[in-house]
């Protein structure tokens, strides 16, 4: 039902630590009406992704940090509801960076067209071929450059990323460990998603079951965690391993600097390869990723999991799931 105002969600300090109740604030503005090359879009689904927390701060990072007082800054998908550009049609429906809101006035250039990929509902196209399928498959492919029968480790395995990840390397003929936090996200993702084996990093001590579960080394470390994980893994990698340094969760709500890697030394002396990315540098090669997702997913070899949230109201509430790990998969704020 169209809403005749407009709810955003406003940045009002940077978060200390943990996300707190009045770091954001939920205002009611009037709906926004479009300039001249702008769409006003009614947003009907928000991502919500780690880097939202890094975004709040105004830490060293990979674009601006969102500005004091403006509306906080996400992924969004929604309908054309107003367009003064010629690339956008009322009704459209699109997608693209935009802010936390019930509607978004952006520059048609930040946006696109939500892409058809058949057999694949629209929102799982926004949840999963926007961020995080196009940062596991450049990840895997491009930086870790598996060959059969390698061993892969990945951390976060249980989220939206590394749930993707240790299943693309698995089609590439890789032996894959996933770490997760519980004996629930361990089990599922040997059980349903066919990894080799898990380690419970919440209850079990990461270095000794890496010496049992990974007898020959590890030849590709996916890091979405950083901090003692990623230091775990470092210290049994392989002759000319790859360290592909995705995300570093562990560390985003650290008040202060955190410590580097205590077996930083390892690169030396095993030749590892490390690597950091950022998958927006990938955009021009997005439709090599969609090709091999949808194929993977058709195939029933790549599967997928969406947690919504209901109502944009609660938007900073699930944010934190992401980093106490009450997430079981794909974060995203169903907004109308
Ligand atoms: N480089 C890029 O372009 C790019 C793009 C997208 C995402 N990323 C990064 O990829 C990572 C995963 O993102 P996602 O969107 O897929 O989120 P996600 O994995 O679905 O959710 C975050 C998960 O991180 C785990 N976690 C939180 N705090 C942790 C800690 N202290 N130690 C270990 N694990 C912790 C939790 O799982 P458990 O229950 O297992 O603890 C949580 O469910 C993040 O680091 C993100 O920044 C990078």
């Amino acid at each position: 039902m169209a809403q005749h105002s407009n709810r955003q969600w406003i940045l009002k300090k940077r978060p200390v630590g943990d996300i707190a109740d009045d770091d954001l604030v939920i205002e009611t503005t009037p709906i926004p009406t479009a300039g001249d090359g702008e769409v006003v879009l009614r947003t009907h689904y928000l991502s919500l992704d780690p880097t939202n927390r890094i975004w709040m701060s105004d830490m060293v990072q990979y674009m601006p940090p969102v500005a004091l007082n403006t509306a906080m800054r996400g992924a969004v998908m929604g309908e054309v509801v107003e367009s003064r550009s010629p690339a956008y049609q009322i009704g459209d429906q699109v997608m693209g960076l935009a802010t936390w809101s019930d509607y978004c006035c952006v520059p048609a250039a930040n946006l696109q067209l939500c892409p058809q990929l058949p057999g694949i509902p629209v929102k799982e196209v926004f949840g999963i071929y926007t961020i995080v399928g196009p940062t596991a498959y450049f990840g895997v492919v491009d930086i870790g450059q598996p060959k059969v029968g390698e061993t892969l480790v990945v951390s976060g395995a249980a989220g939206a990323v590394g749930a993707l990840v240790g299943q693309i390397a698995k089609t590439m003929g890789c032996r894959v460990v996933g770490i997760a936090g519980g004996k629930d996200k361990c089990k599922m993702i040997v059980d349903e998603l066919g990894f080799d084996a898990a380690i419970d990093y919440k209850a079990q001590d990461v270095d000794a079951q890496l010496r049992t579960l990974c007898p020959g080394g590890v030849d590709i470390y996916f890091d979405n965690v950083g901090g003692d994980i990623l230091d775990a893994v470092l210290g049994q990698m392989n002759l000319f391993g790859r360290v592909i340094v995705c995300g570093l969760i562990s560390g985003y709500n650290a008040d202060g600097r955190v410590p580097g890697p205590k077996n930083y030394g390892n690169i030396l002396m095993k030749r590892l390869k490390v690597q950091g990315f950022i998958v927006l540098d990938y955009i021009p090669r997005y439709a090599e990723a969609y090709r091999a997702l949808t194929q993977w997913h058709s195939q029933g070899k790549l599967k997928w999991n969406l947690h919504e949230v209901e109502g944009l109201e609660n938007a900073v509430q699930a944010v934190r799931m992401l980093y106490t790990g009450g997430n079981h998969g794909k974060l995203m704020v169903k907004v109308a």
